[in-house]
């Protein structure tokens, strides 16, 4: 986590902000914010923003429980593409030079990469990045690393396997940036050929000494890996119905998948999924996506005492 130069604000743009001991310091939050007790109030008195130009059900509503679970206040704009005066042509930075005079944090989703760093650039209060566009999902890619920590008991030595869209798949791109923090990490892509990770996290990865390589044949994979990242292809992302077509239903993790899976690996997805994991596979310990979404109010809630407070984390 950094400060924005010249300002004591801390934004949540961009999982390039993290450092290893900034990462750790925000799990060991997290692990805190679990056993918060109830009457426990740290941010009273402060209210929480959230805008979002995209649909969305865990990032809001874990980000609004967030705030409520620490005794604070949620204004909300739920579809704000149609019932903010972003339809009357308003701008996001003018948006954010508004809510700032009634939030003290602001919690971004839009369909525009880049927005949230606009955001951010204009506003006096600490923005975080809900998702913006095909960029980034910060606060999903930590909450996913935490899981990993959760449910392994360790972050590093891992060889972790990205599968489905990983070119407009902003938590996928988030996640794979974030591991470049890790040691001793593969990582193994698995897209269909029209969507492939970008050239820009490639790049990112290479020059943290981070090994990654392109497989194909999901199958071949699944017996070698400790974590699985499953992904939804992202039709709202592509130009035309028939390039969706084209890239999804690919790779599906069913029963068969399962059964080639190391038997202490995992598999984690960001939900919503569509029919890439098939609902037979939820009764298997190893899915542990029910319980990734969940962690997302915990990391939620380590991140706006941040934001709000000197806090818990220092
Ligand atoms: N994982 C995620 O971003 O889910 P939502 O779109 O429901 O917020």
């Amino acid at each position: 986590m950094v400060r924005s130069p010249g300002a004591s604000i801390q934004h949540v743009v961009d999982v390039g902000q993290f450092d290893r001991p900034g990462l750790e310091r925000i799990f060991a939050a997290a692990d805190r914010m679990r056993a918060l007790p109830r009457q426990s109030k740290p941010l009273a008195g402060y209210t929480l923003a959230t805008i979002f130009y995209e649909p969305s059900t865990r990032t809001r509503l874990s980000f609004e429980t967030a705030m409520h679970r620490l005794g604070g206040n949620v204004i909300s704009t739920e579809n704000a593409r149609e019932f903010s005066s972003a339809i009357k042509g308003e701008s996001v930075e003018d948006t954010i030079r508004i809510v700032e005079g009634y939030a003290d944090a602001i919690v971004l989703r839009h369909h525009e990469q880049g927005s949230a760093h606009r955001a951010a650039s204009v506003s006096s209060v600490p923005i975080l990045n809900a998702g913006d566009g095909p960029g980034e999902h910060p606060s999903q890619a930590l909450l996913d690393l935490y899981t990993i920590r959760h449910e392994l008991g360790r972050i590093d030595g891992l060889r972790v396997a990205l599968v489905g869209d990983l070119r407009f798949g902003r938590t996928a791109r988030s996640l794979a940036r974030l591991l470049r923090l890790t040691e001793r990490t593969e990582l193994i892509f698995v897209s269909p050929p029209a969507v492939p990770m970008g050239s820009d996290v490639r790049a990112e990865l290479a020059g943290a000494g981070i090994p990654f390589r392109d497989e194909p044949d999901l199958d071949a994979v699944l017996p070698h890996i400790d974590v699985i990242y499953q992904t939804r292809v992202q039709k709202e992302r592509f130009t035309t119905p028939g390039e969706y077509e084209a890239a999804r239903g690919q790779y599906v993790l069913d029963g068969d998948a399962m059964r080639r899976l190391k038997a202490d690996a995992i598999l984690l997805h960001p939900l919503p999924r569509v029919d890439e994991i098939t609902t037979e596979v939820d009764a298997d310990p190893r899915a542990a996506y029910f319980r990734q979404a969940h962690n997302g109010v915990f990391i939620r809630m380590a991140l706006l005492e941040h934001v709000l407070s000197d806090g818990v984390m220092g």
